[in-house]
Parts: C-alpha cells; structure tokens; sequence
C-alpha cells in the first residue's frame, strides 16, 4: 500500500510551525501521524523527491527528516524500495503507565456506571429471564421486550414508532457499522459533519466510501452546504442531537428545512442528554425516512452494549439479513435490563443532567483559570467541551499528555486530512476536582511542549 506524497502533505498539516529546523519539525509531524495511526503501518510513503515537490521544501529536509525516522524505528528502508512505516521494537505503551498510577482518562467520553440504577435493572432483568429459556436465544431483531421499550421512548418524544420498526444492535457503533455494510458500495459518497465521532469515520471508511465533509461553523449546521453535498452523496450521517464533540444542537429551524436528497442515518446517542432539560424534536419528525440509530452508552452505561436502528420494515429486514456476518444478536440478559432501564426512565434522569451540568461548569471553570487563551463554547448538551488552542498543537499535545498524568483525544481524530490539530475534546463525565486536575495537568504539558519538550504516547482509545 503506498500514501500518497498529497496525502501526506494534507496530513502533516502546518508542519513549518514550531521550534527547531525544518526536518526535526518534519519527522516530529510524521511521527504523530504513524503513532496517531493515521499514517497505516506497513503503508509506502512518498519518494523524497515527491514529497518534497509537494511540500515546497528541499529534498535535503525531506531525506534529513526520514532519515530521523528510520533511526528512531518508524520507517524501515530496503534497498530499491520505498520506505515503509513501522513502529519501533520498543513502542510506547498504548496506555500510559509508569510512576503515575492516576492517570486521568479525558479520551473516552463516557459516564461511569451508576451503581445501583444498574441493579436495579439486572435484579428485574434476571427475574424475566426464564420467560426466554425455552426459544433458542438468538433474535436478530431483538427481544420483542426491548423493541417495545425503544419505540416507547421515541414516542414519549413524539415520534410515532411501532416496535417492528426497532431493531436492536450491540451499541450505536454496531448499528453504523451494519447500516455502513448494508447500504454503501465501494467509492460511495457519504456526507459527514465535520468534525465527528471518529469511529463513524472509521467505519465509512473502511467501508471504501469517499467521506464529504461538511463544515459546522460557530452557529451550528449550514443547510445550504448540507444540501449541496446531499445532492452528490448517497449516505449521509449527521449528528443533531448533541453532536460529538462540539456538544451543538441544531436548531429547530434547519431541522425544519433540511431535505437531504441521500438517505440519512440520523445519530441520537446523546439525545437524552440536553443540559437545559429540553429536548429536541426526533429528527425523523421532519425528515420521515431519517434512518435513526440509538443507545443507553451514553446516558446510562457504554457497558450495556445496548443500541438500536429505528427504521421501515423493509430496511430493518436487510439489515437482518446482513447481521449474521458479523454477529447473530444481542445478549438477552442486557436486552431485558436495557428495557427495564428504559421503561421506567432512567435514561432521562434529572440528576444526571444537574450532575453533567455542574462539571460542565467545572470544567470550563478550569480552563479559564488555567489554560485562559483556549476557547471552549458552552455545549447545548451531551458529554464533551470542544475546546480551541490559539496554536496547531493537538497531536502534540495528545503524545506528551500522558507524561502529565492526563490522556486526551487529538482534534485531528475527529475530521480527515489533518483538520483540527487546534482542538481538543474535553469529557465532563468525571468528578469536578478531577477535572480541574486534569486541566491543571494539561497546562503542565502545553508548558512543557512551548520549552521543546516532545512526547511518544500513542494515541489513547476514544469512545
Ligand atoms: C455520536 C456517537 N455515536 C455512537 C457512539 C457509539 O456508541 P455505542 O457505545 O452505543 O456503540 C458514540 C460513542 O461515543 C457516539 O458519541
């Protein structure tokens, strides 16, 4: 497999900024992207001369910087070949270990479990059980429990939905990947916010679709650009209800408007989730043959490994027929506690939005006081602050974190070609004094890459 020498320039991004000559800057990019997974291991990269042509600098800067890299172990060279990436015999830990045994973990974006509302759940789950011991157990579409409880929820949110128009899945993740497998072919065009959940980019990527990105600005999603790229796609995914990362909503007014000429997978993972208590309208309101994919990952437990497709009959039955490739159902046990969970509200509790809302404020509270030039707006709800260096320096930051005692995802995991290397997502799923902490540490590292220091962390998991 070779990377192409545009590839790579789109990657490396601004790559002339910072201390230090040009090759050290170079590799030190290239680097981060073979550790950010983004430059694939095994992968070619450009010739010299290619990437040199590409990046408006000299061959010698090129050659210097690869060089670096093939001392440091990630590029290996054969005679008569290109080089190829490869990470060193001695990589870096993917998790951070080492003095810190606290490290704070700001890369997954996702609660703890509560406690006793998860007894609760599998205490009455465990009691209905036996009802399910004399059929075979596996239910491509989900225990008949689960799909009334999932179409309830949609139509206490208004939304009219017969539970033969549920399917559940293992979690939203699965239901995008089922629904990428199902409806895209090779070189198909999929709309995207951007940024985005990076898994989704994962997914429609190696789905070989062609991603469109579509920019949401300051003010939230701009219908004019959806529609245009709507037009050239044939999927879109969109994230209205509390986006991940930027924590948007978007308004009732484009909701109204908005037509997308492509179907449209409509992601409501956080939808429970607004931090003023109200709710958005169901998306598949306005647009009735909105594909939606939900879960109860984020407003009870990623543990559960509970989602759902909600869509026509005909698509459900598809997506059936599909299933069995990758998996045969879901467990019944968690289905069973997922319909009680949701039956009886839990995943609309008030507390958890007081709660959210508090270290929402602490965290924002934190970076003001700590790190005063990084903008991070107010989120309209779900779980995660997208916060804004005035300098490129996300990756970097990202691989030096860990020596800090703190792990955060990189703003470039969120878009394609390098965007974003100014931001970062910040989680507020945690203790407020562990999110001051945390950003306090974050100040450390910033500190600490502003005197030249440089880190090696690989990237941490994201969710
Ligand atoms: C927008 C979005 N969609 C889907 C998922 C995956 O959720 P699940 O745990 O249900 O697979 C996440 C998890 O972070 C998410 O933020």
């Amino acid at each position: 497999m070779k990377t192409s020498s545009h590839a790579v320039a789109r990657m490396v991004g601004d790559w002339r900024d910072g201390p230090g000559p040009a090759h050290q800057r170079l590799s030190d990019r290239l680097r981060l992207l073979v550790l950010d997974g983004r430059l694939s291991l095994g992968a070619a990269v450009p010739s010299e001369r290619d990437l040199a042509a590409v990046l408006g600098t000299s061959r010698t800067t090129v050659g210097a910087a690869y060089r670096t890299l093939v001392e440091q172990g990630y590029l290996t060279t054969r005679a008569r070949a290109r080089a190829t990436v490869r990470l060193p015999h001695d990589a870096p830990p993917e998790r951070p270990t080492g003095p810190d045994a606290d490290t704070i973990d700001l890369s997954f974006a996702a609660p703890p479990a509560p406690a006793g509302i998860l007894h609760a759940a599998f205490a009455a789950a465990l009691e209905r059980l036996p009802l399910h011991f004399e059929r075979h157990g596996y239910d491509r579409y989900g225990i008949a429990e689960l799909r009334e409880a999932v179409a309830g929820w949609y139509q206490r949110r208004g939304l009219p939905t017969a539970p033969d128009h549920i399917m559940v899945t293992n979690g939203a993740q699965h239901a995008l990947g089922l629904l990428a497998r199902t409806l895209l072919a090779p070189r198909d065009r999929v709309l995207i916010d951007h940024p985005t959940y990076p898994h989704a980019i994962r997914t429609f990527t190696e789905a070989r679709a062609r991603l469109l990105p579509v920019p949401l600005g300051a003010s939230g999603w701009d219908p004019e650009q959806l529609h245009a790229a709507g037009r050239a796609a044939q999927l879109a995914y969109l994230i209205p209800d509390f986006h991940n990362p930027t924590g948007m909503c978007m308004s009732g007014s484009v909701r109204h408007r908005l037509r997308l000429a492509c179907p449209t997978v409509i992601d409501e993972t956080m939808a429970d989730l607004a931090l003023d208590g109200t709710k958005p309208e169901p998306f598949a309101l306005h647009m009735p043959t909105a594909i939606s994919v939900g879960s109860v990952s984020k407003s009870v437990w990623g543990g559960l490994r509970i989602g759902w497709i909600r869509a026509v009959p005909a698509l459900l039955q598809r997506l059936e027929q599909a299933r069995p490739a990758t998996d045969l159902g879901t467990p019944v046990l968690e289905q069973l506690a997922a319909a009680h969970l949701l039956t009886t509200h839990q995943t609309e509790r008030p507390d958890t939005l007081r709660r959210l809302r508090s270290r929402c404020d602490a965290l924002r509270q934190a970076l003001a006081e700590h790190l005063p030039d990084v903008q991070a707006p107010p989120p309209a709800g779900g779980i995660t602050l997208w916060a804004a260096f005035p300098e490129p320096v996300s990756s970097r930051l990202a691989a030096i974190a860990p020596d800090h005692g703190v792990t955060i995802a990189a703003g470039p995991r969120f878009g394609i070609g390098g965007a974003f290397e100014r931001h970062i997502r910040l989680p507020y799923t945690l203790p407020s004094d562990r999110l001051t902490e945390a950003v306090r540490r974050l100040a450390q590292a910033r500190q600490a890459l502003t005197r030249g220091a440089t880190g090696s962390h690989t990237p941490a998991p994201v969710a």
